[in-house]
């Protein structure tokens, strides 16, 4: 085993390729409490009784092929790859699988909803991946196991033989992601190599998150976007909406489109990955609010796509507030996003690299400039942002070496005397 792990660790950035120059994912929410559009923790939260909670397995009858909706979505969105659950905390498992008949194709919706995900996701040219809950509220050994051997036993076999299904079914898995390890204390109760070892061994391609109690390929964190430390891989996870499962909400509750786009530059800053949520209702539709945001998104990544997508670099140095953007980075190129158009002159204060040439990231169109040793002045510019999808513009500044700005706090004409 220690032998593999380290092959795994050899071959990590061949694996990790892709995913490190697709930068933005689609997560999916989807499960029994898409119904309700409580949140996906309402069974746990308003203490709804197991046998109570088990009639929604009855009663869920989803639309045909919900997936292409999504699928569709995240491609317009300019999004290359999905997440979606499998199995969240209630247990409810959305493929045809042997471990429980607490599963889609036995129970109301009567279909394999993961193989309609996984064509989905080929149809659309994105990558696929896959979400489980360790925790598992309506196992008979989801909580026991803490406590009793033989429920752990049988409860680590079903868990074992859930994935080992996910990586089997259903065709080549480019991600696996689980989740909250609850109850058992330790990777070695969870037996979480000897899963992982499987995983690779049938999906050898494969990346797994951080979250069967092992480091594993990439770090998750969760409803803020903060890098990882330098060479180690990460990808945030945030809501649209504050909930994961389908839930309504006031329309101010929803991430704007100039927020997601911010989104994008913070993961992009620090080298990271941004997972984007989307909770469809219990039906499969998207909700209008997220469609209404992700269209341009995708617009403006149309536009914009260049300092995001491909290998980029951490914006270690230039990562300063500014009044007008913030940047991102990518070898000597550093990008800046206006977010807040100042007019026909732009000024960047403490910019120590030569800067070369500046264009805009839209049309290529080269921008005049004047650099003294204090303040790079872009000059000639129109009145208003040229973005008008979300008053967002991105210059692309190639500098001689790797751009540099020392800002202090001090005043530079006190400093001086
Ligand atoms: C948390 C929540 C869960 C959600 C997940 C996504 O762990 O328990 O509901 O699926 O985060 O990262």
């Amino acid at each position: 085993m220690a032998e593999q792990k380290t092959q795994w660790d050899r071959n990590r950035s061949r694996r990790m390729k892709w995913w490190h120059e697709a930068r933005f994912g689609m997560f999916v929410h989807w499960g029994l409490y898409s119904q309700l559009g409580r949140h996906e923790w309402v069974m746990n939260r308003e203490r709804i009784p197991l046998k109570e909670y088990e009639k929604l397995a009855r009663t869920w009858k989803p639309k045909e092929r919900p997936a292409r909706e999504w699928a569709s979505l995240a491609k317009q969105a300019g999004m290359k790859y999905m997440v979606m659950t499998t199995k969240h905390h209630e247990g409810f498992c959305l493929w045809d699988t042997k471990q429980t008949n607490y599963n889609a194709m036995k129970c109301g919706p009567k279909r394999d909803l993961v193989r309609e995900y996984v064509e989905a996701c080929r149809e659309f040219d994105l990558k696929i991946g896959f979400y489980y809950s360790l925790m598992d509220w309506h196992h008979p050994d989801g909580a026991r196991c803490a406590k009793n051997e033989a429920a752990r036993r049988r409860f680590t076999d079903f868990t074992q033989g859930c994935v080992r299904e996910l990586c089997t079914n259903y065709g080549k898995i480019d991600v696996m992601w689980y989740d909250v390890s609850w109850p058992l204390r330790s990777p070695e109760l969870w037996e979480s190599s000897k899963m992982n070892a499987m995983v690779r061994e049938l999906q050898p391609h494969i990346i797994i998150n951080n979250r069967s109690q092992l480091p594993e390929d990439f770090g998750t964190p969760e409803e803020h976007i903060r890098a990882a430390e330098k060479g180690r891989a990460w990808e945030a996870c945030m809501t649209f909406n504050g909930s994961w499962g389908w839930q309504p909400c006031p329309p101010e509750d929803w991430h704007s489109v100039r927020k997601v786009i911010e989104m994008l530059r913070t993961a992009t800053a620090g080298g990271g990955n941004l997972l984007l949520n989307i909770g469809p209702k219990g039906d499969g539709s998207v909700p209008d609010e997220a469609a209404e945001r992700l269209v341009p998104v995708g617009k403006w990544l149309k536009k914009f796509g260049e300092p995001v997508y491909g290998k980029v670099d951490r914006a270690e140095g230039i990562e300063g507030w500014l009044p007008t953007g913030r940047w991102t980075r990518k070898g000597n190129t550093g990008y800046y996003w206006v977010t807040r158009w100042p007019g026909e002159e732009l000024v960047i204060g403490g910019m120590k690299s030569k800067l070369l040439s500046a264009s805009f990231v839209q049309d290529g169109k080269p921008i005049k400039f004047r650099q003294t040793k204090d303040q790079l002045i872009l000059r000639g510019l129109p009145k208003t942002s040229p973005d008008k999808i979300a008053e967002v513009t991105v210059l692309k500044l190639d500098f001689k070496t790797k751009p540099k700005q020392v800002l202090g706090t001090g005043c530079v004409v006190l400093c001086k005397r």
